[in-house]
């Protein structure tokens, strides 16, 4: 569903992205750990193309991500419509929900669909309905953002990106920001859409999520992917002393959730 081939990106000199390569299959959830800096978001960045990227190839769905042409060859940008239509396979929630703050739950959910899919009223609203009740929202659909709690907040965001059927869901830090008593409500959302299937890529600091529902751990370090395999053979056997002090760091999270 996503293959990522030999991606290397640069700002300016320094070399974020060190020919990354790895895919991921349908269903599948591949959790990204790293330090602060190592390319998690870049690489994120460049699977919707938010960022540009100067060698090797993505494909999202088997359509490739930002480039006509081949790389090294005569590569040039995709026409925005084509960019757009991209964004719309893969759905990406951040660190900052940023929902529209004079919408209501429901109404962050429609817009996306009415706007870019043409949805008519109707179809987005019974959709957004759908989808705000899978995130245990029901009740709050005509709620201002400022009327919902952080966590809350989080998960419209995720209904919002669902709302846009999308092929893949890319997750960067979605619980970084919310207080310690609302993460588990946001990671049992992606639980639950890990357990529907969901193909995602999920950027996260919680180690014990990342052992439970990871169908594959990528531990990367200064841009390259230095660890790859099934959580528990990551976390039991560790190829890197890198890995082993970097989960050290975190060990106040591994008991939780
Ligand atoms: N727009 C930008 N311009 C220049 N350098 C950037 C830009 N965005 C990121 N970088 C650099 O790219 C590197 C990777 O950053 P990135 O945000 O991908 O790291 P990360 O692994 O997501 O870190 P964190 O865990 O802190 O979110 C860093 O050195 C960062 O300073
Ligand atoms: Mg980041």
């Amino acid at each position: 569903m996503i293959e990522v081939k030999d991606v290397s990106k640069s700002f300016g000199n320094n070399q974020v992205l060190k020919n990354i390569s790895f895919d991921v299959k349908e269903g599948e959830v591949v959790v990204l750990v790293g330090p602060s800096g190592s390319g998690k978001s870049t690489l994120l960045r460049c699977i919707n193309f938010l960022e540009e990227f100067q060698a090797g190839q993505i494909l999202v769905d088997g359509e490739g991500v930002g480039y006509v042409g081949s790389a090294g060859g005569s590569r040039r940008r995709q026409s925005e419509a084509d960019i757009a239509h991209l964004r719309t396979k893969a759905g990406m929630v951040f660190q900052n929900y940023n929902l529209f703050p004079h919408k209501t739950a429901i109404e962050n959910v429609m817009m996306g669909p009415m706007l870019v899919n043409k949805e008519s009223k109707e179809e987005a609203r019974a959709h957004a309905v759908k989808l705000l009740g899978k995130v245990g929202l029901a009740d709050k659909a005509d709620h201002f953002p400022s009327q919902l709690s952080g966590g809350q907040q989080q998960r419209v965001a995720i209904a919002r990106a669902l709302a846009m059927r999308p092929k893949v869901m890319l997750f960067d830090e979605v619980t970084s920001a919310l207080d310690p008593e609302l993460v588990d409500e946001v990671l049992k959302t992606l639980r639950d859409l890990s357990n529907d299937g969901m193909t995602m890529i999920i950027v996260t600091h919680e180690m014990q999520f990342a052992r439970d529902v990871a169908d594959r751990l990528l531990f990367f370090y200064q841009g390259a992917i230095i660890e790859d395999g099934p959580p528990a053979e990551v976390f039991e056997n560790p190829k890197t002393e890198r890995f082993q002090t970097f989960v050290k760091r975190f060990q106040s999270n591994v008991h939780r959730g």
